[in-house]
């Protein structure tokens, strides 16, 4: 699916704001679009037990799968810092359960975009036919 980014990228950098993120400073948000075309969005939600804390993208992710989407075709990330935000590998796996192969994930700087599909960020990743099953 070929998307314009500022679709995903302009309603993630508005929420920025309403990220929890006090210990680590570092206020990430995530967009997305699912099956039927609906926008999603979620923040890091952080603790102070640490482990505790939860990525925008997957904060996103479950909040759209919660109003019933079990699709999603288009993504995107940003954060407060200057550099790239790259998806940590736990919400790469959780992309990959719920994202086809080549949907788009835009990633901010700030300034540039840069896309990656879901394939290119989970290369050879756990997958459901390695239980012999399909998805
Ligand atoms: N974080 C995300 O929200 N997404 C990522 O993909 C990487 C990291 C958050 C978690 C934590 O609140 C902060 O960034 C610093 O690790």
């Amino acid at each position: 699916m070929t998307i314009e980014p500022n679709v995903l990228i302009v309603p993630a950098r508005e929420c920025l704001d309403r990220a929890y993120a006090p210990y680590s400073g570092l206020r990430v948000a995530a967009a997305l679009l699912d099956d039927r075309g609906r926008l999603f969005t979620g923040v890091n939600i952080e603790n102070i037990s640490y482990g505790l804390s939860m990525c925008a993208e997957r904060v996103a992710i479950f909040s759209a799968l919660a109003a019933g989407a079990r699709r999603i075709t288009a993504l995107a990330v940003t954060s407060s810092g200057a550099d790239l935000l790259s998806p940590c590998g736990a919400c790469r796996q959780v992309m990959a359960e719920f994202a086809d192969a080549d949907v788009p994930v835009y990633c901010d700087t700030g300034g540039a975009v840069r896309r990656f599909s879901v394939a290119e960020l989970l290369p050879a990743g756990f997958a459901a036919a390695q239980l012999g099953r399909q998805r």
